[in-house]
């Protein structure tokens, strides 16, 4: 099988995997989201065959953040979070470079032979451009992304016969896990990874470029349960602190329990909600393990 040079892979911001791979299966199963006719059956098909995993169980790894926590680790501008516990692992986004994500993903012994489910959030190279380890390395795995991705990123998935779940409706990604659906945005549509557990929702944002405050308010009204945790890029970096703190106000009133911005929230703006959320604010940055102790 051919390999794609990093040169060519990073040619186009959008279109990263260009080429057609020689000799590459197309026995890849298209799936769309469950059998779905509406937002409201794919939300009824989501509540009925999802379950909550025991928080006791859930281990989130931040791999990959341009927001350093553990000073032995690589970082670089980007967003990478391993979520294991549940009755699958997935890796939600995989940074900006697979040397950066592999070295990371080593130091906090991750497997990547162990990873079930590929999430990414949208189609950005700070959270797709590692990707190719697992699409060269990987025979199994599924990959779960937004409808309006890039065609040749899809076709990269196909050809090499993996499993690509296009997402615009909620879906199903585990037993214990779903998406929010495809949101839309002027600068990127994407979509959140949400985990259901015994304390409430767990959300992951990759940049929440719908707005972190409509991914939550989106996941209520699929689930109409507690948020436990949102974590991630919140994308307000370039905020002064208005939108920040209206922000804040309205995830409490969502009942957002716990907060971890990292990536694309801005210092600033991490400071507020550190300010706002108190002992509930969780210190996030890559190298950052968040379990059930984070939350007493
Ligand atoms: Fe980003
Ligand atoms: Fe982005």
């Amino acid at each position: 099988m051919k390999r794609i040079s990093r040169r060519e892979v990073l040619k186009t911001t959008s279109h990263f995997f260009v080429g057609a791979i020689a000799g590459a299966g197309l026995n890849s199963v298209l799936q769309g989201c469950a059998d779905t006719s509406s937002d409201q059956s794919a939300i009824d098909d989501i509540m009925k065959k999802t379950e909550m995993a025991d928080i006791k169980n859930i281990k989130l790894t931040v791999l990959y953040d341009n927001v350093l926590y553990k000073k032995e680790m690589a970082t670089y501008w980007g967003f990478s979070c391993a979520v294991q516990g549940l009755d699958k692992n997935i890796l939600f986004d995989t940074g900006m470079y697979e040397n950066t994500l592999m070295s990371n993903m080593l130091k906090l012994g991750i497997d990547p032979s162990k990873i079930d489910e590929l999430v990414i959030s949208h189609d950005h190279p700070d959270h797709v451009g590692g990707a190719m380890m697992f699409l060269e390395n990987s025979s199994d795995i599924n990959v779960s992304l937004v409808k309006s991705f890039g065609s040749s990123f899809k076709k990269e998935v196909k050809e090499r016969g993996l499993n690509l779940r296009e997402i615009d409706q909620p879906c199903l990604i585990t037993k214990n896990s779903f998406s929010t659906g495809e949101m839309k945005n002027f600068t990127k549509n994407e979509h959140a990874l949400v985990i259901r557990t015994n304390k409430g929702s767990i959300i992951i944002t990759g940049c929440a470029h719908p707005g972190v405050v409509e991914i939550v308010e989106q996941t209520k009204k699929i689930t109409n349960e507690d948020v436990l945790l949102v974590m991630g890029g919140f994308h307000i970096m370039n905020d002064l602190g208005t939108k920040t703190k209206k922000i804040v106000h309205r995830l409490k009133d969502l009942g957002v329990n716990f907060i971890a911005p990292s990536h694309c929230t801005g210092g600033e703006a991490i400071e507020i909600f550190s300010k706002a959320y108190g002992p509930k604010f969780i210190n996030s940055g890559v190298g950052r393990i968040i379990t059930a102790n984070d939350f007493i």
